[in-house]
């Protein structure tokens, strides 16, 4: 019996083993990054400038400790945000923003720097209220589904009302979705540019950057590009139960 009882030790050993070392592997690709004393360490669905994709959805820079920024949008608009403290939460509050937004309520840059994610396949949900404007060039546009909202030199601003289903797009226009009060009427008063964000990484993602895949959306469908195909050690079944069974999102007791 000896011999058995130590193939079955060393076997545990390996696996022991195998499993410190996956750990020290993803910890070393995206260790969480230090923000400041409020904000702790922030880690996945977050990451630093520095980190690779794969180590998160939405990029963090807390180079101005009073003004952390994050990125919501890749190449878009550096929100500052606050933390709030045992939460899953994060509030965008953006003084700049907020001052552009009361002196000049149709400027083209304004509307980009606010917009939100498109729907994606990553996040389960993400956004309180939000307005949907259609961004259409000057020339008239005739769907009667469409409410003015205001126009620029350059274009005119429609919105709708979430009961209607959203009206086929006019080859002249693009959508863009932006935060608003929900307490508000459908229109382009209820704008704001501080809101509370409470991110739900879908189950797909969280498995993605568990195998050190990047999440990514591929024309609406989820696609995990560069991980490991995984599965094919019994730990990395278990992490994955683990994840799917907790149904807390990651970044719990990471980010705050
Ligand atoms: C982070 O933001 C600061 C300004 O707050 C900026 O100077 C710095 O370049 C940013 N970091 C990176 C890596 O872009
Ligand atoms: C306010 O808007 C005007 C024109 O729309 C612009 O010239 C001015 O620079 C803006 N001021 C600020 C503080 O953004
Ligand atoms: C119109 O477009 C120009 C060039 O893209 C831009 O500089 C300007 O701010 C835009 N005007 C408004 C009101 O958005
Ligand atoms: C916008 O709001 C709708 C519900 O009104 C929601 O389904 C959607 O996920 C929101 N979009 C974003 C980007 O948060
Ligand atoms: C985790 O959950 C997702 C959907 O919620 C499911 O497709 C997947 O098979 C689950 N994975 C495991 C290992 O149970």
């Amino acid at each position: 019996m000896a011999p058995v009882a130590l193939f079955i030790f060393s076997l545990l050993i390996h696996l022991v083993v195998l499993h410190s070392t996956e750990e020290v592997k993803i910890n070393k690709r995206c260790p969480p990054y230090y923000c400041h004393a409020m904000a702790g360490d922030i880690g996945f669905p977050f990451k630093s400038q520095m980190q690779p994709p794969e180590c998160g959805l939405f990029t963090v820079n807390c180079s101005d400790k009073d003004h952390p920024r994050i990125q919501l949008i890749k190449e878009g608009y550096w929100h500052e945000f606050h933390i709030v403290p045992q939460s899953d939460m994060i509030i965008i509050d953006d003084e700049a923003l907020q001052q552009r937004l009361k002196n000049d309520s149709c400027n083209d840059q304004l509307f980009n720097d606010l917009s939100l994610p498109r729907p994606s396949p990553i996040f389960d949900e993400l956004f309180p209220r939000n307005l949907t404007l259609f961004k259409c060039n000057n020339t008239p546009v005739h769907n009667t589904d469409l409410k003015y909202g205001c126009r620029n030199p350059n274009h005119t601003y429609y919105t709708t009302s979430p009961d209607d289903s959203l009206p086929s797009l006019p080859p002249s226009c693009s959508i863009i979705r932006v935060p608003m009060d929900p307490k508000a009427a459908f229109d382009l008063s209820a704008l704001i540019t501080r809101f509370d964000l409470q991110f739900q990484v879908s189950e797909e993602c969280k498995g993605c950057y568990e195998r050190k895949g990047e999440c990514q959306d591929d024309k609406g469908k989820f696609k995990c590009s560069g991980g490991e195909k995984g599965d094919k050690l019994g730990f990395k079944l278990g992490l994955e139960r683990k994840s799917n069974q907790s149904q807390v999102p990651l970044n719990r007791g990471l980010l705050f």
